[in-house]
């Protein structure tokens, strides 16, 4: 081994060891690790993974600035926890206040839903005591008040079987638009894993370069097998949390879709068997579908209610996502959750990386240009000559000029991802002191070192603004700009249509309901009134009776 590539790792490792130990204590501190993190000092009340959807973080950002509020506006609502003054925290997941002013804002529906259970309640047991005890003549028919009674049945069954179409076909558009939103978010998890594995992989072999020439010092090892481990573990907790979460929430997506499918389903039927039963006169039947139907509006006026409240949460969850990515530098809740760094040490870390490559490059293209390329007479030492011949070995592009702004490759120069191609070829046999014996003019240890710290310079030019991307949370910036720009809208409007159909069937059932009871009660007086004028002979044409 020669004396002037032996110091070359040794040059190297504090350089790369300085940057990855700063890119571990932010990495420690970031996206990627914060999983480990958790699992050693789990703090309690952080937010866990199950909480924010797919992606656990659970760390908090240590950089702490102006505290601002996200979707002020939005969230500005009354406050049931608070005397009901209004909440102005803003959209903040950790705050009780919030939720219960997000979930106040279904009380309409709540309270529809409550007066109808208790006043219909009642009003049927009236009517069953009216019924069974006071059994009075009845009387009081009008032919308007039957006609009246016919045409708003039937109106209002139309409306129910509209309420039901704009239910299911809400209930599907809001399945299929959460789970593309889902499935959006897995890719983009995926395709952190997938880099973050790559990242590793580089790592490792970091690690390796010149490992069985030189000995490394076994704590820079330690630290760079340090952080392939936590980057390692992240991927694959990342990985782990992003199946688990996915498969939860779709569970989730699936019931609730199915649930609604079944109510769109029994309204319908309700409402068409309620018309049937009252338009025959079975009037007992109609009364068991009373009692069915009273139950049932009361649940789906609650549900109305809740996928009301879901609507605004989804809402004031989109303001807050565009507000945080318009925003980069208020401290808002949703920093709370997510760990990114600020944006000088982000860039900081970022030049650090390219300042690494750029000195790896330049060794190597050192090494080179003074030792494989020189043509050094036989005389000098080993280091120097090592009996290297023939045509010249090409550098390395180096991506970087020396102020790190992009270069571009001088002609002849080899990239990253062919240089351990072509340099295969300069490479020699060698004797047992390390002394070429055929044409070339490096040494398969040399070889070895080099496409390592070429392996090792890619990796970093390669995926270090991705891990900077993590830190500063660039990527997950990307990810909500796509979600409110692409996925926002409909995810709005179709929890909107699930609650209106809601609203809708339940109102309208609600009414076709009372009128089965009225158009009874009506059918039931011309009946009666029919036979007492068939019993007195009495053919008043007032009531418009044909007899067959
Ligand atoms: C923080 O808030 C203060 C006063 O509200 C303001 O003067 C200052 O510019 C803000 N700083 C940042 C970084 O927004
Ligand atoms: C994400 O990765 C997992 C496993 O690697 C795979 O099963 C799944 O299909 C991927 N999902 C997407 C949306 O690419
Ligand atoms: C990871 O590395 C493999 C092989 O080097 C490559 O095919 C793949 O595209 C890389 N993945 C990413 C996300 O860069
Ligand atoms: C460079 O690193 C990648 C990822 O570990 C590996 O697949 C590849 O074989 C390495 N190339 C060389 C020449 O060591
Ligand atoms: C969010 O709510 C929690 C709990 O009330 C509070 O500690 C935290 O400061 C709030 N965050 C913001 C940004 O207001
Ligand atoms: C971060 O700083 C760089 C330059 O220092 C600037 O170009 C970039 O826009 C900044 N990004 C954010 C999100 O502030
Ligand atoms: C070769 O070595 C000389 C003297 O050590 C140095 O000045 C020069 O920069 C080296 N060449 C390269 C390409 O590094
Ligand atoms: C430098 O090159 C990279 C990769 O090609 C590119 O993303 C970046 O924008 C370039 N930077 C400048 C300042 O041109
Ligand atoms: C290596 O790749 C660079 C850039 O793609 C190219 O200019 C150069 O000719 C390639 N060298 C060889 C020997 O293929
Ligand atoms: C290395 O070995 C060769 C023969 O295999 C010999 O000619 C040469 O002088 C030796 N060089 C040194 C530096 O020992
Ligand atoms: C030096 O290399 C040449 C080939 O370029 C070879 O013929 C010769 O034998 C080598 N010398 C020694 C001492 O190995």
């Amino acid at each position: 081994m020669s004396l002037l590539i032996k110091p070359l790792p040794c040059l190297l490792l504090p350089i790369i060891f300085i940057l990855f130990s700063s890119t571990l204590h932010s990495t420690s501190h970031g996206a990627p690790s914060a999983d480990l993190h958790s699992q050693t000092n789990h703090i309690p009340g952080a937010v866990d993974e199950s909480e924010n959807g797919v992606v656990g973080w659970g760390v908090r950002r240590s950089v702490l600035e102006n505290s601002s509020t996200l979707a002020a506006q939005r969230t500005r609502r009354k406050d049931p926890l608070n005397n009901f003054n209004y909440y102005t925290g803003g959209w903040n997941i950790s705050n009780k206040h919030y939720f219960a002013s997000v979930g106040f804002t279904g009380i309409t529906f709540f309270l529809i839903a409550a007066i109808w259970f208790v006043g219909f309640g009642l009003c049927l047991l009236l009517l069953c005591c009216c019924f069974c005890c006071c059994r009075r003549e009845p009387y009081g028919y009008s032919r308007a008040a039957y006609a009246l009674s016919v045409i708003l049945l039937l109106l209002f069954t139309v409306a129910a079987v509209i309420g039901c179409i704009v239910l299911y076909t809400g209930q599907g558009q809001f399945h299929s638009t959460t789970s593309e939103t889902l499935d959006y978010v897995v890719r983009q998890a995926n395709t952190t894993v997938a880099n973050l594995e790559n990242v590793s992989d580089y790592l490792a072999a970091a690690k390796s370069i010149g490992i069985d020439q030189v000995s490394l010092p076994t704590d820079v090892q330690n630290n760079i097998g340090n952080v392939d481990n936590e980057i390692s573990s992240a991927a694959t907790t990342l990985q782990s949390e992003t199946k688990n979460n996915k498969k939860n929430i779709e569970d989730v997506l699936d019931t609730v879709g199915l649930a609604l499918i079944i109510i769109a389903a029994v309204m319908l039927l309700l409402a068409l068997l309620g018309f049937l039963f009252s338009i025959l006169g079975l009037q007992f039947l109609v009364y068991v579908l009373v009692i069915i139907g009273w139950i049932l509006i009361a649940g789906t006026f609650i549900l109305a209610g809740v996928f009301l409240v879901v609507n605004n949460m989804v809402g004031d969850t989109c303001a807050a996502m565009d507000q945080w990515v318009q925003n980069p530098t208020a401290h808002t809740a949703l920093d709370d959750i997510l760990p990114c760094v600020d944006n000088a040490t982000a860039q900081a870390t970022l030049s650090q990386s390219q300042e690494v490559t750029y000195q790896l490059v330049g060794i190597m293209n050192g090494v080179i240009a003074n030792v494989s390329n020189a043509n050094v007479p036989p005389i000098a030492p080993q280091p120097l000559y090592f009996n290297q011949s023939g045509p010249l070995v090409p550098f390395l592009c180096n991506p970087f000029n020396t102020d790190l702004s992009n270069r571009t490759c001088a002609a002849g120069e080899l990239d990253f991802e062919n240089a351990t191609q072509v340099w295969q070829n300069y490479v020699c046999q060698v004797s047992s002191n390390n002394t070429c014996t055929t044409v070339g003019r490096l040494t398969p240890a040399m070889y070895s070192q080099m496409i390592n710290a070429a392996n090792v310079s890619y990796g970093l030019y390669h995926y270090g603004p991705f891990l900077v991307g993590l830190l500063d949370c660039r990527l997950v910036r990307e990810t909500f700009t796509a979600i409110t720009q692409e996925h926002c809208p409909d995810l709005k409007r179709y929890s909107m249509w699930v609650y209106i159909g809601l609203a809708m069937v339940s109102a309208a059932v609600m009414l076709s309901l009372i009128f089965w009871v009225i158009y009874a009660r009506e059918r039931r007086h011309r009946k009666y009134t029919k036979l007492v004028n068939a019993q007195h002979g009495d053919h008043d044409d007032s009531f418009g009776e044909k007899r067959p």
